[in-house]
C-alpha cells in the first residue's frame, strides 16, 4: 500500500520539481515534498506502525525517494539559476564602447574671460603682466601717485583702512609704483586685479570689483601713443573698429588727464537708452604720467615720460555680456555662471 503511495509520489514529485518555472515555485515544491511537514515527512511518521520486515523495506524506499527528489531539486535549481543569470545579462547589457560621461565641464568667470583676453592682447604688444597685493601701503595707493595726505582726491575713493598704515587698495594704480621699481626702463606693463571701496552696494556699485591698470614709459611718449593703444584695446574687446574721444578728466597722477569714451556701439552715436541718449559711453580714465609720479619713483621726467590708464574690468564685462546688476558677478549663483 505504502509502497504504491511512494511510487506515485516519485512521479508527481519529480514532475512538480522539473516543471517549476521560477526559483519561488521550486522552493514551494521542495517544502511541500521534502520539508519538515512535507509529504515524505508525513510518510516516515507512519513507519513505526508497520510490521518490522515491511518497515525496513519502506524505510529503504523512502530514503531512495528522498535522494531522488533532492537530486532533481538540485538539478532544477541549477538550471533556473543559469536561466535567470542569462536573462539578467541580457537585461543589464552595457555598451563598453560608449564614451564615458566625463566630468561636467566648468567655465571661467566672465570677468576672468575678459581679463585673460586683455592680458593676451597686451602681451602680444610687448607688455608685462604684473599683479600687486590687495592689501597695499598707504604710500603706494596714494602718496606715490601724487595724492598727498589731506588732498581732497583721497575722499573720491572711500577707503577700507587696515591697521599699521595699510589699506585695501582702492584702485590698481599702486601697481604702477611697483612696476617702476621692478621693471626698469623703458617699461610697458598691465596689472589686472581686485580693488575695494567702502561703497553702498546697489545694482551699479560693489565694495569689491576689478580693474586693469596699464602703464608705458619711454622717451617721447605722447597722447597719440595713448590713443593708439586705447583704440587697439577697445576694438579688440568689442570685436569691431571703435570711435573714441577724450574729455578732460582729473586724476592727480596724470597730466593731462582724460576720460575716454567710445561712440555708442548700440546706436552708433545717434542716442539710445543704453548710452542714455548721449551717443557715447564712458570707458576708462587715462593720461600722461605726472612728472611728480615719475620723480617720486626715481625717474627723471626730463628724460622719460609715459601714459597710464585704468579700466573697470567689472564694468567692461557687464557691458560686453549685457549684465544689468553688478551683484550677479559675486553671487556665486551657478545659474548665472553657467551662461558663460
Ligand atoms: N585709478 C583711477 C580710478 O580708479 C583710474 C585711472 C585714471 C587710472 C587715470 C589711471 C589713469 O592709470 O591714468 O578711478
Amino acid at each position: 500500500m505504502l509502497r504504491h503511495t511512494l511510487e506515485e509520489l516519485q512521479v508527481s514529485g519529480l514532475e512538480k520539481i522539473q516543471q517549476a518555472a521560477t526559483r519561488d515555485e521550486l522552493e514551494r515544491a521542495r517544502v511541500e515534498l521534502l520539508g519538515r511537514k512535507g509529504s515524505l515527512a508525513q510518510i516516515s511518521k507512519q513507519l513505526p506502525s508497520l510490521p518490522p520486515e515491511e518497515r525496513a523495506q519502506v524505510g529503504y524506499l523512502l530514503n531512495t525517494l528522498k535522494e531522488t527528489l533532492e537530486r532533481a531539486y538540485q538539478e532544477r535549481k541549477a538550471q533556473l539559476e543559469e536561466l535567470e543569470l542569462r536573462q539578467r545579462l541580457e537585461r543589464e547589457w552595457v555598451d563598453l564602447t560608449l564614451p564615458a560621461a566625463g566630468p561636467r565641464p566648468g567655465s571661467l568667470h566672465p570677468i576672468t574671460q575678459v581679463q585673460q583676453e586683455l592680458e593676451d592682447l597686451f602681451i602680444s604688444m610687448g607688455f608685462t603682466v604684473l599683479s600687486g597685493p590687495e592689501v597695499e601701503t598707504e604710500y603706494n595707493n596714494f602718496d606715490a601717485l601724487n595724492i598727498p595726505p589731506e588732498h581732497p582726491a583721497r575722499d573720491m575713493q572711500d577707503t577700507f583702512w587696515v591697521e599699521g598704515g595699510f589699506l585695501l587698495r582702492t584702485h590698481t594704480s599702486p601697481v604702477q609704483i611697483r612696476g617702476m621699481q621692478q621693471l626698469g626702463l623703458p617699461l610697458r606693463m598691465v596689472a589686472p586685479g581686485r580693488v575695494f571701496r567702502n561703497e553702498e552696494v546697489d545694482a551699479a556699485h560693489e565694495h569689491t570689483f576689478y580693474q586693469l591698470e596699464g602703464m608705458m614709459i619711454d622717451r617721447d611718449v605722447s597722447v597719440a601713443h595713448l590713443i593708439y593703444f586705447m583704440k587697439t584695446m577697445l576694438s579688440a574687446i568689442y570685436h569691431q573698429e571703435v570711435t573714441i574721444r577724450l574729455r578732460p578728466g582729473y586724476f592727480p597722477f596724470v597730466e593731462p588727464g582724460f576720460e575716454l569714451d567710445v561712440r555708442c556701439l548700440i546706436c552708433g552715436g545717434r542716442g539710445c537708452p543704453v548710452c542714455k541718449y548721449v551717443g557715447w559711453s564712458e570707458q576708462l580714465g587715462c593720461g600722461l604720467v605726472h612728472p611728480n609720479v615719475l620723480r617720486m619713483s626715481g625717474i627723471d621726467p626730463d628724460e622719460w615720460n609715459g601714459f597710464a590708464f585704468g579700466l573697470g574690468l567689472t564694468r567692461l564685462a557687464m557691458m560686453r555680456y549685457g549684465i544689468d546688476d553688478i551683484r550677479w558677478l559675486q553671487s556665486g549663483d551657478l545659474r548665472f555662471l553657467q551662461q558663460f
